[in-house]
């Protein structure tokens, strides 16, 4: 089989590797891709936003499967394009999208299937949202409707951060037309887990949990990014809050989607808080988590490639999933600065020099003159697997000094909570 992964990210490289290991797949194509999956597969010179010229190149080069990395290309609605141009493709449609690409889309589903999540209201009228706004206790969390790659959501910890945030997003369009539509929620409290499902609309199997953890420094300060570490398995998220959550949530979702008529295939999200009235949705995603996907795919024995294939046929049922009973955890290595101002372009050295089971997965890299140097904020995903996590912990940490390039930025916190 010929395959086409889009996106350029070390979620995407780890599909490409995960792909890889089925003797189904003969070449893999990345559009984008970055330095890590040109090693082993081949990049195309594509961005992942234009759909147009990614159904053509899989027209040309006769692909089997697509398999969309990024949310941008699946809110545009490139599964409706790739079906309608008869080409196979593994994610949701764009009407299937909106539950990431509009939270109000998302919350008035949850709202009127009684999906388990924070109470919330949405406004488009800044006088209206600043009346309701002013009432509501603090924190209280402001989200922008649309995507707003990370920066939507907004957990005031005063009324004037509330109403400038308000204001900023609102008046000021300082996430631009994301920002149109806003939801004001409670803010909820407790331990957060992503836990992401494939599903063929009918049937839903969830992948082993996983955490992320989204500010840059360590103890959780600092800006929020796009993930700077995960681990799987978290030890506080057991079989039975699993159950719990794939009845309560995932399985009534996937109903209620099929409900208001919209057939969900492809892989959804479901980023959780466990509060003390059991796990609530914060939000939802509908596609592969990035960083989490770097440890999931390190924990799934069953080929990817055959359980894409099975959604599309509507035969998930059939699937047998197996995990390793291994620890998984990533450390993300940036660019000095992210999440703001970074510089780009430095030598990456001692990508050699780790033990023989980590594996790097590539994020903002490319080649040049034969060199991987940084191309972006999130450079890397160091992962090892371990017996537990204290092992893989500490492989992970032992490794990550032979890696370097200027200005490198790493936590030295993920998964420490797990270890006593
Ligand atoms: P994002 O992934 O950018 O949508 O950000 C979502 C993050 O914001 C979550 O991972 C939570 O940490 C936080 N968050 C979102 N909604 C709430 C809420 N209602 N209460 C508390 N934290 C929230
Ligand atoms: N890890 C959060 C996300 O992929 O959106």
């Amino acid at each position: 089989m010929r395959l086409l992964v889009i996106g350029g990210g070390a979620r995407e490289h780890s599909l490409v590797w995960q792909l890889l290991q089925s003797p189904k797949v003969d070449k893999i194509y990345v559009a984008p891709g970055n330095a890590g999956t040109q090693a082993i597969a081949h990049n195309l010179n594509i961005s992942a936003s234009d759909i147009e010229a990614l159904a053509d190149a899989a027209e040309e080069l006769s692909i089997d499967l697509t398999i969309v990395g990024p949310e941008i290309p699946l809110a545009m609605g490139i599964a409706d394009l790739f079906q309608e141009r008869g080409l196979s493709i593994s994610g949701p449609s764009r009407a299937a999208a909106q539950m990431e690409s509009s939270k109000d889309f998302a919350k008035r589903l949850m709202r009127k299937h009684c999906i388990p999540c924070a109470k919330g209201v949405t406004f488009s009228s800044f006088a209206e949202a600043q009346e309701y706004l002013i009432k509501q206790e603090i924190p209280v969390v402001i989200k922008a409707n649309g995507l707003a790659a990370g920066k939507g959501v907004i957990i005031a910890q005063s009324m004037k951060e509330a109403l400038s945030s308000l204001s900023d997003i609102m008046v000021g369009k300082k996430l631009g037309s994301a920002g149109d539509k806003i939801l004001i929620e409670e803010c909820l409290f407790g331990k957060e887990v992503s836990l992401i499902a494939f599903t063929d609309g009918k049937t839903i199997i969830p992948m082993v949990p996983a955490c992320d953890y989204k500010r840059a420094l360590d103890n959780d300060m600092g800006a929020n990014t796009g993930g700077m570490g995960t681990y799987s398995p978290p030890g506080f998220f057991d079989r039975s809050l699993l159950d719990l959550t794939v009845e309560t949530i995932l399985k009534p979702t996937i109903q209620a989607l099929a409900q208001e008529g919209i057939s969900y295939k492809g892989v959804l999200y479901a980023g959780l808080m466990l509060t003390a009235d059991g796990p609530k949705v914060l939000e939802f995603n509908v596609r592969f988590g990035d960083p989490e996907t770097q440890v999931v795919l390190r924990r799934l024995n069953t080929p990817l490639v055959d359980i894409l294939l099975a959604i599309n046929d509507g035969t998930l049922d059939k699937v047998n999933i197996e995990w390793s009973d291994n620890a998984c955890v990533g450390v993300v290595m940036a660019s000095g600065g992210y999440p703001n101002k970074y510089k780009s372009d430095f030598p990456v050295s001692g990508l050699d020099k780790v033990d023989n089971d980590i594996i790097v997965f590539h994020a903002g890299t490319k080649l040049k003159k034969g060199q991987v140097v940084t191309s972006g904020g999130r450079v890397l995903t160091v992962t090892a697997m371990g017996k537990d996590i204290a092992e893989a912990r500490t492989k992970v940490y032992k490794n990550i000094p032979h890696i370097d390039f200027q200005g490198k930025q790493y936590r030295k916190d993920i998964a420490a909570r797990e270890v006593r």
